[in-house]
């Protein structure tokens, strides 16, 4: 951690915003900070506000750590607030504009979108759906996606998206862990040119899921040729054919639950974080308002995936909350070619766009004449969240995408946050690149060393640590662990399992996670979770996984794997083709994103006296470093040898 540290003071450069950028921001009073920490229930009540309530709540804020309540006693609802309440001002506004990954493009218009919404509500209920009851979204990126989210929300029920590049395993996994209803998939979706076939997956899922009644089927395609089950198994178009129109959006409590989204942790079983209503809608609400700053005419373009909270807070909840045109790719973005996104903003005049780092370096890689052969005056401010972005990648950024006159806001949040958190207000904040800079408006973050003190300047842990609106309200069915994993370091305080620094001027510096939690490409993969899909291969005994540095994934993952004696002999006439297959084999289990990058069979792991394995130094073997400290292993020799082995194959 000490070499980051220093690799990012070096780092001195700041990029105030412009005057202009400024006078036109909707957020330009340098006091907002001060002010909303005076009362910070009033100015996330001021928030609230903006939102439509069918009643309006009694208290701000109920803590009992670790359980919030905002806006209690207050009625509202999702689906509401993110459409009809648009009719009467926006109705014939485009809401979203989709693409295709094989280029087909429509324009939905919040009317249009209330409709559908509305329609597939009735559908839903018409499938035994009621308020409260789990849903499971498995879907490319199609507007019936978005369909899907707020025609759960519009009637109470609880979505669970699931990404649609997880296995049949991870799908069932969260199906049962939430023992979800109903299904909503498509027959396929496209991946690059390849027909990802999502209804297939979804049959292979729901046949060890027995709390499944119903799956919904979007045809993506008309030559999909899927099986479809009897009494199980409905078309979309053919249901929604003979839907009624007129769904009422239920009024539901702030605190209603509104989705589960799983993410990794650092056990083996992915955890459900839940997100109630009032409290998320308002703070996602807030941060598209002042941190996108986004206008009436925007085209905002977040290219992540609904199956990750990104896709939840900022391509549907936040920006439909807005009122916003929101632009949605359904694809790749080297497909067909390598300049796709900048095609895509050229052609729809995209104005704010946001994306991942791991994008960004992969951009670097194709080279600038990419973005150069598109005109992309349209854009006027640009975003990147996911993982740190290092500051050579934030100056090609600026230079080669925002053409030096947008302003990057480098947001830092989590899954678990449900909205923005550490973030530059463009109007007011002088960036540094790298540096996510300073807490949004209302948001108490702070570096605390290991027994909770404050670090003025320097680095530690990053912790929140007064209650916000769109915190997690817990990890689904397990109280306990919600309890361990963020409430236990420090009583009433959040742990957010992330390392950060404090610069002399306040700003934040992300250091990445501090726990068996690897970040690759701007995706969270637990180390225990690729472990134990190793060691479901009937070869192997024993797996232990680190992540290593890697050019555009940032993080990607490496493997020490024990094979069994009994198959040792077997494995070692081809190594390669076995490498391949464990590597085939994890992707199975969880999804493609969680494939190792490298494999290395091993005889031995070094452990602890006690038996942990020390990852660290799998680490340094990994990254071909110096080993550190080797005293407390059992049998100091193993790192040696396993040292050597590696040195030998890379
Ligand atoms: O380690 C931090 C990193 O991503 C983690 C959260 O991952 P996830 O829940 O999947 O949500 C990703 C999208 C919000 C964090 O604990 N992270 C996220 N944004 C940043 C970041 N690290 C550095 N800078 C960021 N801007």
């Amino acid at each position: 951690m000490a070499q980051e540290i220093d690799a990012l003071l070096q780092e001195s450069r700041t990029f105030p915003p412009s005057e202009e950028f400024r006078k036109q921001a909707n957020a330009n009073d340098p006091e907002i900070w001060a002010k909303a920490k005076a009362d910070r229930e009033q100015y996330w009540a001021d928030w609230a506000a903006e939102l439509d309530w069918q009643t309006k709540w009694d208290r701000v804020l109920e803590w009992n750590p670790p359980d919030a309540k905002w806006f209690a006693g207050g009625k509202l609802n999702a689906s509401y607030n993110c459409l009809d309440r648009h009719l009467a001002t926006r109705g014939d506004k485009v809401a979203l504009i989709w693409e295709g990954e094989p280029g087909e493009i429509r324009r939905v218009t919040y009317r249009e979108l209330h409709a559908e919404v509305s329609k597939f509500a009735n559908v839903l209920k018409s499938r035994g759906v009621a308020s409260g009851d789990r849903v499971a979204i498995y879907m490319p990126l199609i507007v019936e996606a978005v369909v899907a989210m707020l025609a759960c929300a519009r009637i109470g029920a609880v979505h669970s998206v699931v990404f649609g590049g997880f296995s049949s395993d991870a799908l069932k996994d969260r199906i049962q862990d939430a023992e979800a209803k109903l299904v909503i998939t498509a027959s396929s979706g496209y991946r690059r040119g390849t027909i990802v076939p999502l209804k297939k997956t979804t049959d292979a899922a729901v046949a060890e899921c027995p709390t499944i009644e119903h799956v919904i089927v979007v045809r993506r395609r008309d030559e999909d040729e899927v099986a479809m089950q009897t009494d199980r198994d409905v078309w979309y178009h053919e249901a929604m054919a003979n839907a009624d129109a007129n769904c009422e959006a239920v009024p539901l409590d702030s605190e209603h639950m509104l989705y589960m989204l799983y993410t990794s942790g650092s056990t083996g079983k992915p955890k459900g974080i839940v997100h109630t209503t009032g409290g998320y809608l308002t703070e996602c609400y807030a941060t598209c308002k002042w941190v996108f700053d986004l206008k009436e005419n925007d085209i905002y373009w977040c290219t992540a995936d609904i199956g990750w909270v990104t896709g939840h807070s900022y391509v549907v909840y936040g920006p439909l909350a807005c009122g916003a045109t929101v632009m949605i790719y359904e694809g790749a973005p080297d497909f067909p070619k390598k300049d796709r996104f900048w095609d895509i903003i050229e052609r729809h005049k995209v104005t704010i766009f946001y994306t991942a780092p791991t994008a960004i370096r992969a951009f670097m890689k194709w080279g600038e004449a990419l973005p150069r052969a598109h005109d992309m005056s349209s854009l006027r401010l640009l975003g990147t969240v996911g993982e740190p972005i290092n500051p050579e990648a934030w100056i090609w950024y600026n230079q080669n995408i925002g053409g030096e006159r947008c302003p990057i806001v480098d947001t830092w949040w989590q899954t678990e946050t449900g909205g923005i958190m550490i973030t530059p207000l463009p109007g007011l904040v002088a960036t540094k690149p790298g540096s996510a800079t300073k807490p949004f408006p209302g948001i108490d973050a702070e570096i605390l060393d290991e027994r909770g003190n404050r670090v003025e300047v320097g680095g530690g842990y990053l912790a929140i640590t007064t209650p916000w609106p769109s915190m997690l309200r817990g990890i689904y069915g397990d109280p306990e662990r919600f309890q361990e994993q963020y409430w236990s370091k420090w009583p009433g305080i959040y742990f957010t399992g992330d390392g950060a620094k404090r610069d002399e001027d306040g700003y934040f510096w992300l250091l990445g996670r501090v726990d068996d939690v690897i970040n690759v490409a701007g995706h969270r993969i637990g180390t225990m979770e690729v472990e134990s899909a190793l060691v479901d291969h009937r070869s192997v005994a024993e797996a232990a996984v680190v992540g290593i540095q890697h050019e555009i994934k940032g993080t990607a993952i490496a493997a020490f794997v024990i094979v069994k004696e009994s198959e040792r002999e077997e494995a070692m006439r081809d190594p390669a083709k076995f490498e391949q297959e464990l590597k085939a084999h994890v992707s199975e289990k969880i999804g493609a994103i969680a494939r190792p990058e490298k494999i290395l069979m091993t005889a031995d792991l070094p452990k602890t006296r006690s038996g942990k394995i020390m990852r660290r130094l799998l680490r340094d073997i990994a990254e071909g470093r110096a080993l550190g400290d080797v005293t407390t292993l059992a049998d100091p020799s193993v790192v040696a040898t396993l040292k050597e082995k590696y040195e030998e194959e890379n």
